[in-house]
């Protein structure tokens, strides 16, 4: 069985200025979680793994590096999810925790829960010994200078999410060598969001989903509009009725922007290995490991391999 990881760093109009540090943080993420998969680890800890380099990672908006709500207060979602059993776990509107992705893990595995919200979800941390961070630590000076620059601005839709002033979401996909798929997403969400905004990020079907049957998908671009059409899911139905990863993911992505205006963009995985990187944005950092070597890009149709670089 061939294992394969991808992993996303947000799709949006991202500046030159990020553009390098982008790509090497995704190149970064995907050989990570693709040596968990070589030293025969399962799909669900590679994309764990992927998921947390990038929330370490202060060019994301996830853990470190996100962006920051009207109050100027850091509110994190993340989710994860097994395709073999469709058990899946998430938080939303976190605080103080550098890592959401593996509270999102935590709470598929220890409590009879999907979803911990807000003071919730810091309890359930707390109660399991998850070491805490000063949330005010996880915001860069980059992020505060562009809340400072755009804290009166509205959030939209498409126009906003080419423009300089969104930053979004990380994710990662993986099947491992017993076939087995998973997902996992994370971000700080949209900035100048209202306090307690939940974005797709959390969200079953929305911000990512798994299942062995189809496919694993995470999910980056505008909350709201991917909510609407619950983008995850959606890819994963096309890919049931017959079309390619590939095929999928961009007939989801232009159905989002014909029937509600959304951006945005979505990395998949099949159990056979095949998968796609696909965005409606100006731009979206991604990378894959599978047994060609290395795959990434940044701009619309690129696809540049670096086979010596595992
Ligand atoms: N896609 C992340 C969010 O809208 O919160």
């Amino acid at each position: 069985m061939s294992v394969v990881v991808v992993v996303h760093g947000g799709a949006w109009a991202i500046p030159d200025e990020l553009a390098k540090a982008s790509v090497d943080g995704v190149k970064a993420a995907a050989r990570d979680g693709f040596a968990v998969l070589k030293r025969g680890g399962c799909a669900l800890d590679a994309v764990e793994e992927a998921v947390k380099n990038m929330e370490d990672n202060i060019v994301f908006n996830a853990g470190h590096g996100a962006t920051q709500n009207t109050d100027g207060e850091v509110e994190l979602d993340a989710i994860i999810m097994d395709g073999s059993t469709l058990s899946s776990g998430a938080v939303s509107s976190v605080k103080n925790i550098a890592n959401p992705v593996t509270l999102a893990r935590a709470v598929m595995e220890k409590t009879n829960h999907m979803i911990l919200t807000s003071r919730g979800a810091n309890q359930f941390a707390e109660s399991i010994g998850m070491t805490t961070v000063p949330t005010d630590s996880l915001v860069t000076e980059y992020e505060r200078n562009e809340w400072e620059k755009h804290k009166t601005y509205v959030t939209g839709v498409r126009e906003e999410f080419n423009t300089h002033w969104a930053h979004d979401t990380v994710g990662a996909v993986a099947v491992d060598s017993v076939g087995n798929v998973a997902c996992a997403t994370s971000t700080g969400g949209i900035r100048n969001k209202m306090v307690g905004r939940v974005g797709d990020a959390p969200i079953i079907g929305c911000g990512g989903y798994a299942d062995n049957f189809s496919g694993a998908v995470s999910c980056t671009g505008h909350g709201e509009s991917i909510l609407k059409v619950t983008l995850a899911r959606l890819i994963l139905l096309h890919v049931e009725q017959g079309k390619s990863v590939a095929e999928s993911s961009q007939w989801a992505l232009q159905y989002m922007a014909d029937r509600v205006h959304g951006a945005g963009g979505c990395i998949v995985v099949n159990r056979s290995g095949q998968w796609a990187a696909t965005f409606t944005t100006k731009r979206m950092a991604w990378a894959a490991v599978d047994h060609d070597g290395l795959w990434y890009g940044l701009d619309p149709k690129e696809r540049l391999n670096d086979s010596l670089s595992i």
